[in-house]
């Protein structure tokens, strides 16, 4: 009687844990997705695109990846390097996210990577341009949905040598992303003939241009080209308007500088040209549904960080299914991203082998209130990934 009982109660019980295992195997854990980004200050704006692009692909996967639900949780890093290490940590500690998604500045990026990499956390950037995050810091768990600083300003060095502008002054923020942007346009752009004669910047994030612009006067170079984003991006192209410069020395720049700032700029930046992996008026049928769905849910225009950020979890989502959602397995996590051609609203672009976008660098100029497509500046452009050991 008393064994009959216990075997009756073990058996229920056997049954009891079998049902438990099977309904776990059906629901797996939410997957914790870290959003490292940019709140407020200057690049607010840029961070808030790029967390909108993540979700709506999300949301158009039914709010999984790979079967898993999304958690999200979120830290303002206030584009702050100084913040960075404390913030990661946090995500990384207390908040035991999966994966960590960010961010827009190149500094705080480069702290994000030494960390991921030191814990071994799978890291997407999905803006900041930083050479050395896929460069001399690279790692087979780091990714960037983005650029790198180097591609969008070589492409622009190519342009302007084939304009045939000879004497350059560069402006830009004295940090990782203003440096690389401009060494990047340099290096093509002295191959093609021309010289940069004056170097100019100021610190992050600083927008005084004034005695800047003066010298810019003072050297009359055939054009400038530039490096901002944001709200320095806005504060630029309205200070070079009125400083009386645009109708005798043509600005060009990474596209950064029109992107997702046309509304606050006006006509102070009609027919602008720059160089982006995006541009407003694609017209492709990927491009147009990724913008009417971004549109209609947000209430607002995509942006290349929008993009960005969509591209991000679109590649989280390739990474994930190859891995049925065990992101430890990061071998086959990066080998189907190496596989993969990412069908993005930009065009559809591959990962390199330091994890960098390899992708078309579009000629832009800035009409009403879109960066209309001029052609390509630039086809399947590779960053180098120079000191990156994969
Ligand atoms: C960067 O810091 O790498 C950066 C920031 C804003 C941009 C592009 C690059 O729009």
């Amino acid at each position: 009687m008393t064994l009959t009982r216990t075997l009756l109660a073990s058996l229920a019980s056997a049954a009891l844990s079998l049902a438990g295992s099977s309904a776990l195997a059906q629901t797996p854990a939410k997957l914790k997705v870290g959003l490292m980004l940019p709140f407020t200050g200057t690049f607010a704006a840029l961070g808030t695109a790029i967390e909108n692009g993540f979700r709506l692909h999300v949301a158009e996967n039914g709010g999984k990846l790979a079967g898993r639900e999304i958690e999200f949780v979120k830290v303002d890093d206030e584009s702050d390097p100084a913040k960075a290490t404390d913030n990661v940590n946090k995500l990384i500690k207390r908040d035991n996210v999966d994966v960590l998604i960010g961010t827009v500045h190149s500094g705080v990026a480069m702290a994000m990577a030494k960390v991921a990499k030191d814990s071994g956390t799978l890291l997407i950037v999905p803006n900041a341009g930083a050479d050395a995050v896929t460069g001399p810091m690279c790692a087979s768990h780091i990714f960037r949905s983005s650029f790198s600083n180097w591609q969008p300003g070589y492409a622009m060095g190519e342009v302007m040598a084939k304009k045939g502008h000879k004497k350059v002054v560069t402006i830009t923020w004295k940090y990782a992303a203003g440096d690389e942007s401009v060494r990047g346009f340099k290096e093509a752009f002295e191959k093609g003939g021309g010289k940069v004669v004056k170097e100019l910047s100021l610190p992050f994030p600083n927008v005084e241009f004034q005695s800047l612009l003066t010298e810019i006067a003072a050297t009359k170079p055939d054009a400038v080209y530039t490096f901002f984003a944001g709200g320095g991006a806005v504060k630029l192209v309205k200070d070079y308007a009125a400083a009386g410069l645009k109708k005798n020395i043509p600005l060009y720049g990474a596209g950064f500088l029109t992107d997702g700032t046309l509304e606050a700029q006006g006509a102070d930046a009609e027919g602008l040209m720059t160089t982006l992996h995006y541009a407003d008026s694609l017209g492709t049928p990927r491009d147009n549904s990724f913008r009417l769905a971004y549109a209609k849910t947000f209430k607002m225009q995509p942006d290349v960080y929008a993009v960005q950020g969509y591209d991000a979890a679109q590649m989280l989502s390739i990474g994930l299914n190859a891995v049925k959602g065990d992101v430890s397995r990061k071998a086959e996590f990066a080998d189907a991203l190496h596989k993969a051609r990412i069908d993005s609203p930009r065009g559809a672009f591959t990962i390199s082998r330091s994890n960098n976008p390899v992708q078309d660098i579009y000629l832009r100029q800035v009409s009403g209130k879109e960066n209309k497509l001029v052609g390509i500046a630039s086809k399947a452009l590779a960053d180098p990934g120079r000191g990156c050991r994969l």
